[in-house]
């Protein structure tokens, strides 16, 4: 079984493992049930305050939050809109989130545009040392957490089961965030089906498709037909510039009708985490299979459950240290003589550009066409601290088929953390480091986190809307970096 980590911030579904959201959270959930039916107060403990901070329009998470709150007993103060505080001054969500802190704030529930913001926040907090969670409410396209959690509910309440499950998701599967967290959650069961309605303007990211072995798609509603649950995401049309047309094309198709109704199972459930525009008309809204008033109303349990936890588990520690985490391994290190000599022997092209440098780096193996961009990297982040020209030699053969590009700083070595920035572009280069008659040949491994180099490509992602938050990226294992912020996945060099 997976270790009981405490669950204090509640900021992305792939933050929690399945022990935290089916054995811990959930459950806990479930019993909340008939408090919330019944409506007893639960605890009165108004040294509790939660925070909101809804800078995007809310109905149901804001309404939810604030039910469950005054159902707990504690206190709350919202911040709706970014006009409401001092962020409409350009104050950083950094120092707005450390003064709801101060204040007292519990737990901070937030909603924003920017991606990534609340995990930012968090983190943030607890470098602080202030006792304070974050529960994310939606951050732009990217995750819907705690929707996910009341969706879960819901399917358990309805169907008793979370597994062996074809599921039909239609609507704006790209920008639809409820989505997004939804299949993270469900990728931790078995026997899933996922069914995709989609069309080429709303299409679900590689990442999340790629969460299951196979699904099946289709632009067709009609593809929903053998589906027990049917989950619809309305087309996010604030999100960015839709043509008219298009718009009322995407509207018309992803409706449920009638019709529709017909061909699907008699005992399907209907979801969608509203508010919903065309795709419930006034006359299919009574069918028993659309359950999403009751889906809603799931939403208060759920808050009142996680504000509890959160609440329970204020001192945990959740974020590791940020340090560069490359190891480096020293493959040759022997003396300049040697080294020539042996080079001499093999008679190898290389010598070439080893020979001419007694003190300073050589990069070697980076891929076609990389190498510049390298050294633009090392030249616009004042890594080359000491004279001393660069020179770049591209196109040399490095097999019969194959080419490699060197790049060769004299007077220069590199910090670890530098290297760590290079060997996350390119995997394969090695640092030849000459100095005082020394020749040291390095490999690095590919650390499994790049800290503090590279830009997110993404605009809404804090690390490009808040000067304190610092750009931080995974490898994935298909070979692109993943911002730990925002989640977005991107090509190596989109991103360094
Ligand atoms: C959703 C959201 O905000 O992502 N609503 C919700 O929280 N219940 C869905 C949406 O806005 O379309």
């Amino acid at each position: 079984m997976e270790k009981h980590k405490p669950v204090k911030n509640i900021l992305s579904i792939s933050d929690l493992n399945y022990e935290q959201l089916f054995n811990v959270i959930l459950p806990k959930c479930e019993k909340e049930i008939p408090f919330v039916e019944k409506r007893i107060p639960r605890e009165s403990d108004p040294t509790k305050k939660v925070q909101l901070l809804f800078t995007e329009p809310s109905t149901r998470t804001r309404g939810s939050n604030i039910e469950a709150v005054e159902l707990l007993g504690y206190r709350y103060d919202q911040v709706i809109g970014e006009e409401a505080s001092a962020l409409a001054k350009r104050e950083s969500l950094a120092n707005t989130a450390r003064m709801f802190a101060k204040y007292n704030a519990g737990v901070i529930v937030a909603r924003t545009k920017i991606e990534g913001a609340q995990k930012f926040m968090a983190k943030l907090l607890e470098k602080d040392e202030c006792q304070c969670a974050v529960h994310n409410a939606g951050d732009g396209t990217n995750q819907h957490p705690t929707q996910t959690i009341l969706d879960l509910l819901t399917l358990k309440r309805h169907l008793g089961r979370l597994d062996d499950l074809t599921i039909g998701f239609f609507g704006d599967l790209k920008y639809g965030r409820t989505v997004h967290s939804l299949l993270s959650a469900l990728s931790y069961r078995s026997g899933i089906n996922v069914v995709l309605v989609d069309t080429p303007e709303t299409k679900l990211q590689k990442q999340y498709r790629e969460l299951f072995p196979a699904v099946t798609e289709s632009d067709e509603m009609e593809a929903l037909v053998d589906c027990d649950v049917v989950y619809g995401a309305r087309i996010q049309e604030e999100r960015f510039d839709f043509d008219p047309i298009i718009l009322a094309r995407l509207r018309a198709r992803f409706t449920v009708t009638s019709q529709l109704l017909n061909s699907l199972k008699k005992n399907v459930i209907i979801m969608h985490p509203m508010p919903y525009v065309q795709e419930f008309p006034p006359d299919v809204r009574k069918d028993k299979r659309i359950i999403i008033d009751d889906q809603a109303w799931c939403g208060v349990p759920v808050r009142v459950a996680l504000l509890k936890l959160s609440f329970e588990n204020l001192e945990t520690k959740v974020f590791p240290e940020d340090r560069p985490d490359i190891v480096l391994d020293t493959i040759e290190d022997v003396s300049l003589a040697e080294y020539r000599l042996h080079k001499a022997r093999k008679n190898e092209e290389e010598n070439q550009y080893f020979y001419p440098i007694d003190c300073g780096t050589v990069i070697d193996h980076i891929p076609v066409s990389t190498g510049p961009k390298i050294k633009q990297f090392l030249i616009a982040r004042g890594q080359l601290k000491n004279e001393g020209p660069v020179h770049l030699i591209d196109r040399i053969k490095k097999t019969r088929h194959e080419e490699k590009e060197v790049l060769i700083l004299r007077n220069n070595f590199l910090e670890d953390r530098v290297k760590m920035a290079i060997v996350s572009l390119s995997p394969m280069v090695t640092f030849n480091e000459i100095s005082g008659e020394k020749f040291r040949k390095i490999k690095a491994n590919i650390p499994s986190k790049v800290y503090g180099f590279g830009k997110c490509p993404n605009k809404t992602c804090i690390t490009n809307n808040d000067p304190e938050a610092v750009p931080t990226f995974t490898h994935t294992t298909a070979g692109s970096l993943k911002c730990w912020y925002c989640e977005k996945e991107f090509l190596r060099d989109e991103v360094i």
